[in-house]
Parts: C-alpha cells; sequence; structure tokens
C-alpha cells in the first residue's frame, strides 16, 4: 500500500506528534513520518520521536546570522526528507518564503481555534477572555499569513464557565490531537485538492 511520506515540525511538549505516531502505527493508516525537526534541540517532542525510531533534527534561529539563513536551512533539512506533507504540530515559528516556495500545498497547520477568529499566538487566552461560548481547533495549508490559509477541518469546543486558559487549552488538544490524526489519514488515502479558499479530500 503506498503511503504519504511526512515530516513533522515541533517545538513543545508534542502530544499532537504522538497522536500522529500512534495513529501510523496501523499499517492500513497509510502514513509514515520520516522525520520529525525541532527548533529546539531539547523540545521534548524530539525525544518521544526518537523513542519511535524516527529520525530528528533541530534548526535553531539563534544558531544562524539571520531569518533566511535559518529558513534556508529548515527548508534544506525538510526536503531532504522528500515529504509529500509536511506538519507544523505545534511548531512556534513563522517560516518565510524559501520554506513556504519549496513546501507550498503541502504544509499544514493545526491551531487551537476556529479560524478565521483568535489567529495568533494566544488563540485559547483570546477566545476565553472575548467570552465566548464555543471554540475548537482548525487544521489548515499555510499560506504567508498568519494562521490564514486555506481550512481543511475544523472542530469544536464548548466553552465551560469554570474554564482557565489551561483547562480550555487542554480540552481543544484532545479533540485537535483526533482531528490531526484522522485529516492526515484522509489526505493519505483520499489525495487532496486546493481551489482557491477551498479545499476537497478525495
Ligand atoms: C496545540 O494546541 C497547537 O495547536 C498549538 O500548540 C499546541 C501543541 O501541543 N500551536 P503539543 O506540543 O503537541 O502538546
Amino acid at each position: 500500500m503506498p503511503t504519504l511520506r511526512v515530516v513533522v515540525l515541533v517545538s513543545g511538549t508534542g502530544t499532537l506528534l504522538r497522536a500522529l505516531l500512534t495513529a501510523c502505527a496501523d499499517p492500513n493508516y497509510g502514513v509514515t513520518v520520516t522525520a520529525v525537526g525541532a527548533d529546539r534541540s531539547d523540545a521534548p517532542a524530539l525525544r518521544a520521536a526518537r523513542a519511535a525510531g524516527v529520525e530528528t533534527f533541530a534548526c535553531a534561529v539563534e544558531d544562524y546570522p539571520n531569518r533566511l539563513a535559518w529558513d534556508t536551512e529548515l527548508t534544506r533539512l525538510v526536503g531532504r526528507h522528500q515529504p509529500d506533507l509536511v506538519i507544523s504540530a505545534g511548531f512556534l515559528k513563522l517560516v518565510g518564503a524559501p520554506f513556504l516556495r519549496e513546501f507550498a500545498g503541502r504544509f499544514i497547520n493545526t491551531h487551537p481555534s476556529l479560524l478565521p477568529a483568535f489567529p495568533g499566538m494566544h488563540a485559547v487566552g483570546d477566545a476565553l477572555a472575548y467570552g465566548v461560548r464555543v471554540t475548537g481547533c482548525t487544521v489548515f495549508f499555510v499560506d504567508g499569513g498568519v494562521d490564514s490559509g486555506p481550512i481543511i477541518d475544523q472542530r469544536v469546543v464548548p466553552v465551560l464557565p469554570a474554564d482557565t486558559e489551561d483547562i480550555l487549552h487542554e480540552r481543544i488538544k484532545v479533540v485537535e490531537r483526533a482531528m490531526l490524526a484522522d485529516v492526515v489519514g484522509r489526505m493519505s488515502r483520499l489525495g487532496w485538492t486546493v481551489l482557491g479558499r477551498r479545499v476537497v479530500l478525495g
């Protein structure tokens, strides 16, 4: 069975990555994580990848003279693995033009809000502060803006009266992990087309 080659980029704890790796253990899922990259060498997510026998690399902005040099090297490190799909799974850096050009139409991200509401780094706190009654998560293709690319899928999570930012984010992440694993599996099995802002799987 043909398998989708995936490179996953991470910054933090990597629970999204772990959900993907768990899904990949099923041969019918049709996805292979060929490498995991991070913007810091001590990201706990890299340890999880190595424990699963997946190749890892780190590419830290502070190790390069400027952002363009970092972006060019990140593009090279990801490209070495010839991915069909690159997934930002809690990767807390905006990539630049060289990376976006190279992986156009095959670079996706997951975000803890119902985009286009609450883009940016503080999505969960912003949603809570605004007083919305439902929020959720979004998987989308990355473009040159901040969380602004074509939407692939979204799931709704209710906001509860006792929610703090941490409690709500944890509840979103449970849904986000299932959504990401489901979306990537469907992308592998069905393929995808992006028509303007509309994404069609299959
Ligand atoms: C996710 O909510 C993701 O959308 C956000 O950071 C979280 C990553 O969680 N950007 P983890 O590191 O995979 O546990």
